[in-house]
């Protein structure tokens, strides 16, 4: 008897040395270090060099990193151009994907898989992804493209890239709490999908770029987004009990909720919902935003026994930080490119093809109708 893991819900595909979900304590660990305490006494790049090389860097090694993205920014003017003939109606995960494409196809060299090369064309991802997911935005407003500026860290960058000017410290450090917290989670499906494209020996760019379609959906990466369309339906804290039994009544996804790994709440939660009381803290919206949160995760608890997700509270947030919701789940790729990046390292470091089996539930073997043949 052929037993079936549909979804792979409990499988366990392969080793990971990069993070891990201990169950147990509810927590998460990047290279051994709870995200919690990178949130609280680590910056952004020094996370994403965490999560890259492994270890946290010293202060030689955090410099030359910080001057590395610093120095890729800038957009070749051929990638600015075809984002511009990308009609506004698309999604700006689409642009993302074409974007990679784009910088992939430039990159004469691409099958060059040596851990050096790879690390070098993730460093430039990382470094450029930001003035595109920025540059959209603001196309999509109808306004010019905001250079970045080398004097500014990456949070603060993208955040002036975005609207032109540097945001409240504590807006940038909501937003810095979000990208440690967005970037890497284990074997989730934009991840695997990545790692499976890497064990084909497909090259960085065609990764990072399936992920990316992985990420998009609304179960996925896609749920910060659903989120906050789904509180602006609701409106008002007041209609929360009436909107949400409806939904249930009619067996409606409520999105932000549920998890495949954690049970009992996502590890990432509280710190993320932290960071949003203090932006609701100083935002006009912020009492209707947190007064929906609350009502929300409430009920879920009370009537389905189910927690928050990060998207949950990174929706709200991102929407008093005053990005657009499209913008939501690009900006989650611009974290966990690092996650993607170093899984794909690890699964070149020892590669197994990623193949498995599926159980045939079709029509028994028959034979081609003799009329038919050769018509
Ligand atoms: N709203 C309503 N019901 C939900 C739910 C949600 N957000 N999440 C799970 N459930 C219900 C399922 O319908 C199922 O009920 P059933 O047993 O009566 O069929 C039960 O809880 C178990 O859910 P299941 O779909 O088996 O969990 P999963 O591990 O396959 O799915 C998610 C995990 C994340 C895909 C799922 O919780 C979900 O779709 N959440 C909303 C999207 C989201 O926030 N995604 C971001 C994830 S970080």
């Amino acid at each position: 008897m052929t037993t079936i893991h549909r979804g792979l819900d409990g499988v366990v595909v392969d080793r990971t040395a990069i993070s891990h979900v201990n169950l147990d304590t509810n927590s998460l660990t990047y290279q051994g270090y709870p995200v919690q305490e990178l949130a609280r006494h680590c910056s952004f790049e020094q996370v994403a060099y965490l999560i890259l090389h492994g270890e946290l860097p010293d202060a030689d090694a955090l410099q030359a990193f910080k001057a590395a993205e610093r120095a890729s920014r800038k957009l070749p003017r051929g990638l600015w151009d075809a984002i511009n003939r990308l009609p506004l109606s698309c999604h700006p995960m689409d642009v993302l994907r074409t974007a990679v494409s784009h910088i992939g196809a430039q990159d004469l060299n691409s099958d060059v898989e040596t851990a050096s090369a790879d690390l070098a064309r993730a460093l430039d991802l990382f470094a450029k992804l930001p003035s595109v997911v920025a540059a959209d935005q603001r196309r999509r407003r109808g306004l010019d493209p905001v250079p970045p500026d080398p004097g500014m860290n990456f949070a603060e960058n993208f955040l002036y890239m975005c609207f032109g000017e540097v945001p409240e410290p504590e807006v940038v450090a909501a937003f810095e709490v979000s990208l440690i917290l967005y970037a890497e989670h284990g074997f989730n499906a934009s991840t695997f999908t990545a790692r499976v494209v890497t064990s084909t020996k497909s090259d960085l760019y065609s990764a990072v770029i399936a992920a990316i379609g992985a990420l998009k959906g609304p179960l996925h990466g896609g749920a910060n987004e659903a989120v906050m369309r789904m509180m602006d339906e609701i409106a008002d804290p007041s209609k929360v009990s009436a909107w949400l039994e409806s939904a249930l009544r009619d067996k409606k996804l409520i999105m932000g909720f549920g998890h495949r790994v954690y049970k009992n709440g996502d590890s990432r939660v509280p710190i993320m919902q932290e960071a949003l009381w203090k932006l609701a803290a100083k935002h006009a919206d912020g009492a209707r935003l947190t007064g929906i949160y609350t009502r929300l995760a409430d009920h879920m608890l009370r009537t389905k026994n189910l927690y928050p997700n990060l998207d949950f509270p990174a929706g709200p947030a991102y929407s008093m930080i005053g990005l657009d919701i499209p913008t939501f789940t690009p900006v989650f790729v611009l974290s966990r490119i690092t996650g993607w990046a170093a899984h794909i390292l690890e699964q070149s470091s020892a590669n197994a093809l990623i193949r498995p089996l599926s159980h045939y539930s079709g029509v028994a073997e028959r034979e081609v109708p003799r009329v038919l043949q050769r018509n």
